[in-house]
């Protein structure tokens, strides 16, 4: 486990020195805002060809453009990756284009806030949909791709919440987790054919996703009193993990406290999730 706070402002900026991934091909799912709009600049900066995926096209032609302008090639692809079809078609447009893939950067994710007793099943569902499914079967789809690329590798996000389950966020927690476990049996699983798979952990981080989270009925959470990273952060630190192939990178310092508090001393953390919670109901 390792804890990224800092980043080399070089990286985030788009003028990286070295450009370890020149030549390379890096597919991001969910890279039309946040953390993956950022992640495919970032490895755009260190060289490669990236291939841009989410639902609204617009905004992937923008992130493209800016690609573009650090001197690498893009593909943008309208995917729904929770239809078989879309992900299907994305992996073809991505062999057309490319010939292969490199690093797969499994992103696209969704929120969930509120008591589990007051999420509804079709919000869960939703959200296991996008967050573990699609992960899931993006990755099965990109396993021909990556096959006898040196150096392949399967990036999954999770969330520090994927390590500890926190009051009003255990849909989104189970999820995480569910994301965590995957990763750590594809690891095993893939080790045989040289395809790397890390998992990268943000804490709080600046992005759409609290716009885009769902709130069970009658709940919102007030401003998070953490400070939150950037998206530019999180992707420096993914890019520079791929670098590395480090295994398990976790984000933020309170994220690796808590990481550890609960490891070590789970009752007391108990106690402390318990004060985190700040809960706030709509219509209190
Ligand atoms: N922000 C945080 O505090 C935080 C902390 C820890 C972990 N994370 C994780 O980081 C990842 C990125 O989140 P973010 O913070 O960057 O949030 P974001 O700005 O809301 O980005 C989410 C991305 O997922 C895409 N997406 C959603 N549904 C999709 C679908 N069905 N098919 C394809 N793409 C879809 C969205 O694009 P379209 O709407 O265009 O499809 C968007 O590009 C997520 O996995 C999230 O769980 C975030």
């Amino acid at each position: 486990m390792t804890v990224r706070v800092g980043y080399p402002k070089s990286m985030v900026s788009g003028t990286m020195k070295s450009q370890p991934f020149k030549e390379r091909v890096v597919l991001i799912t969910g890279a039309s805002s946040g953390i993956g709009r950022a992640a495919a600049r970032a490895y755009a900066a260190a060289g490669a060809n990236i291939v841009l995926a989410a639902r609204r096209l617009e905004r992937l032609e923008d992130a493209a453009r800016e690609v573009e302008s650090l001197g690498v090639r893009a593909l943008s692809v309208r995917c729904d990756v929770t239809r078989s079809e879309d992900v299907e078609r994305l992996m073809r447009e991505t062999q057309a284009a490319f010939g292969g893939l490199d690093v797969l950067v499994n992103n696209a994710g969704q929120g969930l806030y509120g008591p589990l007793a007051s999420i509804s099943e079709e919000q869960l569902r939703q959200v296991f949909e996008l967050n573990v499914f699609a992960l899931w079967r993006v990755t099965r789809a990109a396993l021909p791709l990556l096959r006898g690329r040196r150096g392949a590798q399967v990036v999954n996000v999770s969330s520090v919440l994927g390590h500890r389950g926190l009051p009003l966020l255990g849909g989104y927690c189970a999820s995480k987790a569910a994301v965590n476990a995957m990763t750590e049996s594809l690891r095993t699983e893939l080790a045989t054919e040289g395809i790397r798979v890390l998992l990268v952990s943000p804490g709080f981080t600046e992005s759409e996703f609290r716009e885009h989270r769902l709130n069970a009925e009658g709940w919102a959470q007030e401003a998070v009193p953490l400070k939150a990273m950037s998206s530019e952060e999180v992707a420096a630190s993914m890019v520079r993990a791929s670098v590395r192939g480090r295994r398990d990178t976790i984000l933020t310092l309170p994220g690796r406290v808590m990481v550890l508090a609960n490891r070590f001393v789970p009752g007391l953390f108990d106690r402390v999730a318990h004060r985190m919670a700040n809960p706030v109901k709509k219509d209190a």
